[in-house]
């Protein structure tokens, strides 16, 4: 048992008693709703812990009060809806918790006592690692992999066999022979801590809020309807224990064996130990080598080794007799929080983060920790001077839990979040899409270029063989390569560089001169392309392909972009890029923010003197070059359709009628606009005319 069993106090009326219950009974389904629903623990194990032995001893001391569905008696949280519902045909069973050598003891001797053995018998324990993943249930038949759950509450769990199947560590079908027709093997899913930095690095990139821990990162994969999105995800799974046990394993370790046997992989180390002081080396030598494991533990766990005294163990309410885990050091404490600075992102994310008094968390001296986005920022109202929660979630990323009670009269006023950014001072943004704040900076913006510069050159951008990412990273460590320009003035810079890229070792006259010719090769560009090379937020090669044919040429683009941008987002030029097919308002706002940007400007504009960027060709149809402008409401049509009716056959929409305008649709209740083609000779068609029109061969 943990060092709180002693220290509840008991309320002496029941009345009061009943009350403090039925609250501890909603903290504690909060908190498990909070770590097995939302994978956001906001308390630390030792609290929870705390909270859920106050409400063991009150049901002791008031057995009456006691009610049929607590979180006493349940474990984990109900599952969710989305998923089928499993049955599980044994409890899945959680763990009693101890931090400190006499929970160790006290689990000891009560076993013994239980056992009816000598307090100074030899008894072994198998002692393993506990992974901080989610536990998952996996039923063989005949060894083929016929279903996997979640553990749910329990009793009940949700069938995730589709999102388990994508994981390597899990066999299809069992190894060997000697398995039982029917087999559960229960384990831990998890992530390593390297794939769960890289997952978080590729989801900063397409814009998406990061994982705060693997193990949300795991629970998230592996919870998820579409089993694609779990396979890019290289989940773990490591195999634990047997929901029933077969005939001829008469111990854990035999267990874990067969495990291995059948085609599982097993946490690491593993030992026996005979005694107390063999438990605690044990968790003394895995902690010192806890921040170097590959994936993240939060202690270790102690089982009997013997399966026959497991059985004759049993369980108390929702964990077994014959296990417990013994949980490391907690990774939460309280510090200040001195001051909020920002950090930009490779993809020129802005994220706050918070500048801490030092605190030493886990062994781990703490000193900033992540406060995500301007969002939590104000969710969690912190403020720079609060008293802060920290946690270091799982052992990589440290966060920011919580303020701690403040006196509100003393506090500084809450952080205004920047509208530039700090690195290279251009504005900053908000898109619409997501959660974060984005540096409009580019190329010109130190935290972003290299990665620009990379997405400039690549395959459906500018393609320049010889240039690939590890290039990049060559010229730009070597300065000689910061700005897509500097691309093309590379040859002719290195011949007055020293040493010249044909000196340099790797390189040499014959890579040096390829790596020149390819470059030269693509001072001619199909303007799609080049567009899709800017890298600007939210412009894919599809866009860039509509914009393209939208504005014809690249000086008609960037002069329209740069009239845009210095007027309002109410302007009709706005109105009118919005207005192209695939161009959406977060589009249109990210064009617009881009070229508020005296920087981006001068940087686009120069390429486009320099280079030569060829228009590319409109789809051939029987409306190709002409433009229509529609007004009024259309009977047969929306206006989103009728578009698309142009765009594939060709033609072009426009918002603003001119001289350029090959028609003017017109539907029910129109404008003005009428008057004014009549007066400018632009030619107009009813809704009838219009459809004879597109029907024609
Ligand atoms: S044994 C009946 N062994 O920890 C015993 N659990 O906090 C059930 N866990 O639900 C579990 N590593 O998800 C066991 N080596 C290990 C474990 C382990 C991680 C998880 C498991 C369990 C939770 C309890």
């Amino acid at each position: 048992m943990s060092l709180f069993k002693s220290l509840p106090e008991i309320p002496t009326s029941e009345a009061k008693a009943r009350a403090k219950l039925d609250h501890l009974y909603k903290e504690l389904f909060y908190h498990n709703y909070c770590y097995y629903e939302l994978n956001e623990p906001e308390i630390s194990d030792e609290d929870y812990d705390a909270l859920f032995q106050e409400a063991l001893a009150l049901e002791r001391a008031y057995p009456h009060l006691k009610k049929d569905n607590t979180p006493t008696k349940s474990v984990g949280y109900a599952p969710l809806e989305k998923f089928e519902k499993v049955s599980h045909s044994v409890p899945m069973l959680s763990l009693d918790n101890a931090f400190k050598q006499e929970g160790i003891e006290d689990f000891i001797k009560r076993i013994k006592k239980f056992l009816g053995l000598e307090i100074d018998a030899p008894l072994e324990f198998m002692a393993e690692p506990k992974i901080d993943g989610l536990s998952a249930a996996l039923r063989y038949e005949k060894g083929h992999l016929v279903l996997g759950c979640t553990r749910g509450d329990g009793t009940t769990g949700e069938n995730i066999t589709h999102t388990l199947r994508t994981i390597h560590s899990i066999p299809h079908h069992l190894k060997g022979d000697d398995y039982p027709d029917f087999l559960e093997v229960r384990g831990e899913v998890f992530l390593s801590k390297e794939d769960f930095l890289l997952l978080n690095e590729e989801r900063e990139k397409e814009g998406l809020p990061a994982f705060a821990n693997p193990r949300n990162a795991a629970a998230g994969s592996v919870r998820q309807l579409d089993s694609v999105v779990a396979a890019k995800r290289p989940l773990q799974f490591f195999a634990y224990s047997l929901a029933l046990i077969p005939e001829g394993i008469k111990t854990q370790r035999a267990l874990l064996d067969s495990l291995k046997k059948w085609g599982f992989s097993l946490g690491d180390p593993l030992k026996i130990c005979g005694s107390l002081s063999d438990l605690l080396e044990y968790y003394g030598s895995v902690e010192k080598i806890r921040s170097h494991l590959p994936y993240d533990i939060d202690g270790v766990v102690y089982k009997v080794n013997r399966l026959d005294y497991q059985e004759r163990l049993g369980q108390v309410s929702r964990s077994p007799r014959w296990a417990i885990a013994h949980k490391f050091q907690a990774s939460q404490g309280e510090t200040i929080l001195k001051a909020i600075t920002i950090q930009v992102g490779r993809t020129g994310v802005l994220t706050p983060v918070a500048e801490l008094e030092p605190i030493n968390l886990g062994g781990v001296l703490v000193s900033r920790a992540t406060l995500h986005n301007a969002d939590e920022l104000l969710r969690k109202d912190i403020r720079e001077g609060d008293r802060v929660l920290i946690q270091r979630a799982g052992d990589v990323i440290p966060q920011v839990v919580r303020v701690l009670s403040t006196d509100s009269s003393k506090r500084n006023p809450p952080f205004i979040f920047p509208n530039h950014c700090p690195i290279c001072h251009s504005h900053a943004y908000r898109d619409p899409e997501e959660a974060a704040t984005r540096c409009t900076g580019g190329f010109n913006c130190s935290a972003q270029a290299k990665e620009r510069l990379k997405h400039f050159v690549s395959r459906h951008a500018f393609d320049i063989e010889g240039l690939g990412d590890k290039s990049i990273d060559f010229f730009w460590e070597q300065k000689r390569i910061l700005s897509p320009m500097d691309i093309f003035t590379l040859e002719e810079r290195d011949s007055k560089e020293t040493p010249s890229l044909k000196m340099i070792p790797g390189w040499g006259e014959k890579s040096a001169e390829n790596l020149f010719q390819a470059i030269r090769e693509k001072n001619h560009i199909s303007f799609d392309r080049f567009l899709y090379a800017l890298g600007i937020r939210h412009i894919g090669q599809i866009t860039a392909k509509s914009l393209a044919l939208s504005y014809e040429t690249a000086p008609a683009w960037y002069e329209f972009m740069e009239k845009m941008a210095a007027e309002s987002l109410e302007s009709e030029a706005f109105q009118s890029l919005i207005s192209i097919n695939m161009i959406g308002q977060t589009i249109g706002l990210s064009l617009y923010e881009f070229f508020r940007e005296p920087l981006n400007k001068k940087m686009v504009k120069d390429l486009i003197e320099f280079l030569t960027i060829i228009p590319i060709q409109q789809t051939k149809g029987i409306l190709s070059g002409k433009t229509f402008l529609f007004t009024g409401t259309l009977q047969t049509m929306t206006r989103e359709e009728a578009k698309q009716k142009v765009e594939s056959l060709g033609g072009k929409i426009t918002s603003s009628l001119s001289s350029q305008t090959n028609f003017l649709v017109v539907g029910e209740n129109p404008g003005s606009k009428i008057q004014k083609a009549q007066a400018i000779g632009v030619p107009i068609l009813n809704e009838q005319e219009w459809l004879q029109l597109i029907q024609k061969p």
